[in-house]
């Protein structure tokens, strides 16, 4: 069979996770895509460090620009993180070059998600990014694909695993906030600056790729109110508990008379509600949709394992020859989105 050659920037806890996966499954994913997926190049800072995989036999280059359009390469996984630097400018050139890109990075595609889907669609190139919200919930082909007949109210959830688990271990352990995202941490949940993680904008960036999906609107992080979970505290977590309540950080979209509103912000929901029992690591989606009613995934929201098994669908899907528009229409005629401003009465 022909091989799909890969190339991989990152070797971190998602990198070396895919790695692993793409190794454990070759024979299942040789007999649904009919290719051999084989890594031949990978990118990271350090070249001596000791990794949680093999790559011994993949190309080493220093630069993940010249690892993006290498010609030795036909698929680029960009795992490193951050909305700028060197992940924004090697998926540039990959797909520059042709290359179709695999990527879980939700900051970039938050802030130049149009940018790189007009790219992409300039060179006819798959730009692929399950992995970006909710780790390993298909929530990005739920709406794109399985939902396509239906016209969506509202998406709203638990879109960040190491808030939902700080906040879940500070309840049921009366662990402090500290220790708890120290822990995240070391499970490699958080990200590089975790002030993305408790601060709300992980959240936010992943709600607006949710947004441009649901409503068939540009991406528009900017414009999302956001508030995080740093202020949450012990006695907040208790106080809600004997009223009956959880606190888990939520975002929402929804369409309002006015438009459509994003928003980011800790929330009181009933310890007897579905999304309550959504503990740990776990993030969950609800979909409001004319069709089908209403929807929950629930699924691990962040960590190696999971975060892979989005990338390497995304990487199953290239091997099979399938490119779907990014945002599941046409960058052309994806709406400008304009700004609702928060009602904050109406709650959750
Ligand atoms: P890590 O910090 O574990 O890994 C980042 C990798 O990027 C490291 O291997 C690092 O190299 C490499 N890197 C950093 N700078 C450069 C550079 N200039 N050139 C080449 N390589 C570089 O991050 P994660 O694996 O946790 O996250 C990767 C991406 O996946 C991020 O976009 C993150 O938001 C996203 N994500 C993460 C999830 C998770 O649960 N961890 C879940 C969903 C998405 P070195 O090892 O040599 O330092
Ligand atoms: N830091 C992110 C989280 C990783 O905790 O949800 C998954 O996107």
């Amino acid at each position: 069979s022909e091989i799909l050659r890969v190339g991989i920037a990152g070797l971190g806890t998602v990198g070396a996770a895919v790695a692993r996966l793409l190794q454990r499954q070759e024979q299942a994913l040789m007999a649904r895509t009919g290719r051999r997926i084989v890594v031949t190049g990978v990118s990271a800072r350090d070249a001596g460090k000791k990794r949680d995989a093999d790559f011994s036999g993949a190309e080493f280059f220093h630069d993940p620009v010249k690892l993006a359009t290498s010609e030795t390469i036909d698929l680029f996984v960009e795992l490193i993180g951050g909305s700028e630097g060197p992940a924004r400018a090697s998926v540039e050139s990959a797909l520059a070059h042709g290359k179709p890109v695999v990527t879980a990075n939700k900051a970039l595609l938050a802030a130049h998600g149009l940018h790189l889907t007009q790219l992409a669609e300039e060179k006819r190139v798959a730009l692929s990014f399950e992995a970006s919200v909710a780790g390993g919930i298909p929530i990005v082909k739920t709406l794109r694909e399985g939902l396509a007949g239906n016209s969506i109210e509202r998406v709203y959830g638990i879109l960040n695993g190491t808030c939902n688990y700080i906040l879940s271990r500070m309840e049921r352990e009366q662990l402090s906030f500290e220790a708890c995202l120290s822990e995240a941490q070391r499970l490699g949940y958080a990200e590089a600056d975790p002030t993305f993680d408790i601060g709300g904008f992980d959240t936010a960036h992943k709600l607006a790729i949710l947004t441009s999906l649901a409503f068939g609107t540009r991406i528009s992080a900017q414009s999302i109110d956001i508030e995080g979970i740093e202020r949450v505290t012990l006695a907040d977590i208790e106080a809600a508990d004997e009223l009956g309540f959880r606190i888990k950080l939520l975002g929402v979209a929804q369409r309002t008379a006015e438009g459509i509103e994003q928003r980011v912000h800790p929330t009181m929901v009933s310890k007897n509600s579905a999304i309550a029992q959504v503990m740990g690591v776990l993030n969950a989606v609800t979909i409001d949709a004319d069709a089908v009613h209403e929807l929950t995934l629930v699924g691990p929201g962040a960590g190696g394992d999971a975060t892979a098994s989005a990338v390497v669908a995304d990487i199953a899907d290239i091997a099979k020859g399938v490119r779907s528009a990014p945002f599941g229409l046409p960058s052309s005629q994806l709406a400008e989105f304009k700004r609702t401003p928060m009602r904050r009465h109406e709650g959750g």
